[in-house]
């Protein structure tokens, strides 16, 4: 069977000036927020509930149920807060729906706060993706002229100001509690839960923190209802449609909304992204962004269900399913050389808050270094997946950190050295990388 994809949330992708309010409009736009003013609050935190929507920011939890976390009668302001900080290597779904169709982001962040009482929604967006900001603060202010921000919107009784606020650069913001800490002006080093956002989140307050995409679903769920949405794809436990970003070495990269639990990893790489390189073999896929371990070619096979993942050393399938940003890499990949890379990467953007993951980050990114320069040593791999296994806390009930960000390394770790081990076993043996003879072509040469 041919695959096919399932457009929801980018059905309208490419519709010219979409980004105008009446052209959304006249799109069936802002409809879902006039029914949804209607209904009683929890009726629409039930329908979300009963559509089966969790969250596609990573970590997959019901919306509906975060948002019945809030509570009922506030006794003073409670708050949204959108996280558009996307900046996990290969995921650049949030930024696509930034980018082309703004106005349906905010019509389901005006509908979620109703549904949680907040009275503020705070949208913020990754620090680099400044033309996806001018564009909102337009569209923003759009709405606002239309009578969907403001005071007592649509004669609801219901108010919501939605402020638009730029990102302070650094991966870590992402995480929620540190996307708090920077929303207030501080460093955006993550804060221990309990308690949790719902409890205590922004200025103290009652916060639910979503991602783009989760939102961006609202509106056609409050639009079809709890049923449609939950009949769509072929995943039993996280139902509906996921936008899926592919790079590497394909030959169509790109971005592909599917059904959930109805194709497999082969056929979005082969069918959609066109395959390898002519003349190429794949030799690995990172499934979910960066914190997500490798699979081999014998492994993709896999039925895209985030409910096949598993976390690393602790299910059947050693991977997570992650941020849907699938990397494909070819046979001219050097397995040290590509770990490496993430390494600088996650090296770089460590809060520093936490001794395992500001000790152990560089510690780990230096031992890899050292095997990919000619320079490793017999028992650097033990080290190695010992570091990792005591950040993540594969061999405790526990990972060792504040926040995900130590796991979120060490994932990668565990996942490439017991993969590929003989390759990096070949790199100490030999005391030279044995795959990149030509030394410019090193990925970690792009980077620190
Ligand atoms: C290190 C780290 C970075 C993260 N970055 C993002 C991000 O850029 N965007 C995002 O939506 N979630 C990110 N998350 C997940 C958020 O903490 C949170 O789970 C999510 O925003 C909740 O929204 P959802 O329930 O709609 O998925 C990150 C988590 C960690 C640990």
């Amino acid at each position: 069977m041919a695959v096919e994809e399932y457009k929801i949330i980018t059905k309208l992708f490419g519709t010219e000036n979409l980004q105008d309010i009446e052209v959304y409009k006249a799109n069936g736009g802002y409809q879902a927020l006039e029914k949804a003013l209607k209904m009683p609050q929890d009726e629409v935190i039930q329908q979300v509930q009963d559509s089966g929507l969790s969250g596609r920011g990573g970590a997959w939890f019901s919306t509906g149920m975060k948002w019945s976390f809030m509570p009922k009668e506030p006794d003073g302001p409670s708050y949204l807060c959108v996280n558009a900080d996307e900046s996990e290597p290969g995921t650049f779904k949030d930024r696509q729906l930034l980018e082309n169709n703004p106005h349906q982001l905010l019509e389901g962040v005006i509908i979620a706060s109703y549904a949680i009482r907040a009275s503020v929604a705070y949208i913020y967006v990754r620090g680099e993706m400044w033309e996806e900001m001018v564009q909102l603060e337009g569209c923003i202010e759009q709405a606002r002229e239309a009578g969907y921000v403001g005071e007592n919107i649509l004669g609801s009784g219901f108010g919501l100001e939605v402020v638009m606020h730029p990102g302070a650069g650094a991966y870590i913001c992402g995480e929620e509690t540190g996307l708090m800490q920077s929303l207030e002006g501080k460093r955006a080093e993550p804060r221990v839960k309990p308690p949790f956002p719902a409890q205590r989140g922004i200025f103290a307050r009652p916060t639910t923190v979503n991602n783009v995409q989760t939102l961006c679903y609202v509106p056609h769920i409050i639009n079809h209802e709890a049923d449609w949405f939950k009949n769509i794809g072929n995943s039993e436990r996280y139902p509906g449609s996921f936008i899926f970003c592919v790079s590497g070495h394909v030959k169509k990269p790109g971005l592909f909304e599917l059904e959930l639990g109805k194709w497999t990893m082969r056929q979005i790489i082969e069918d959609l992204a066109g395959g390898l390189y002519n003349g190429r073999e794949l030799k690995a896929v990172i499934p979910g962004g960066a914190s997500t371990s490798p699979m081999t070619p014998d492994e993709i096979d896999i039925v895209m269900d985030p409910a096949n993942f598993s976390l690393p050393g602790r299910g059947e399938y050693q991977g997570m399913f992650g941020t849907g940003g699938i990397i494909v890499m070819d046979d001219t990949t050097c397995m040290v050389d590509a770990l490496l890379n993430l390494l600088n990467f996650f090296e770089h953007e460590s809060c520093g808050q936490c001794t395992p993951c500001r000790e152990g980050c560089p510690w780990t990114r230096d031992i890899v270094w050292r095997i990919e320069h000619g320079q490793g040593r017999p028992d650097d791999l033990d080290t190695l997946l010992e570091v990792a296994d005591n950040v993540a806390g594969f061999l405790s009930p526990r990972y060792s950190t504040i926040c995900l960000f130590g796991p979120a390394f060490s994932y990668p770790i565990h996942g490439f050295v017991n993969t590929f081990r003989s390759e990096f076993e070949a790199h100490i043996e030999q005391g030279k990388c044995p795959i990149h003879k030509d030394k410019s072509i090193k990925l970690s040469r792009l980077v620190g």
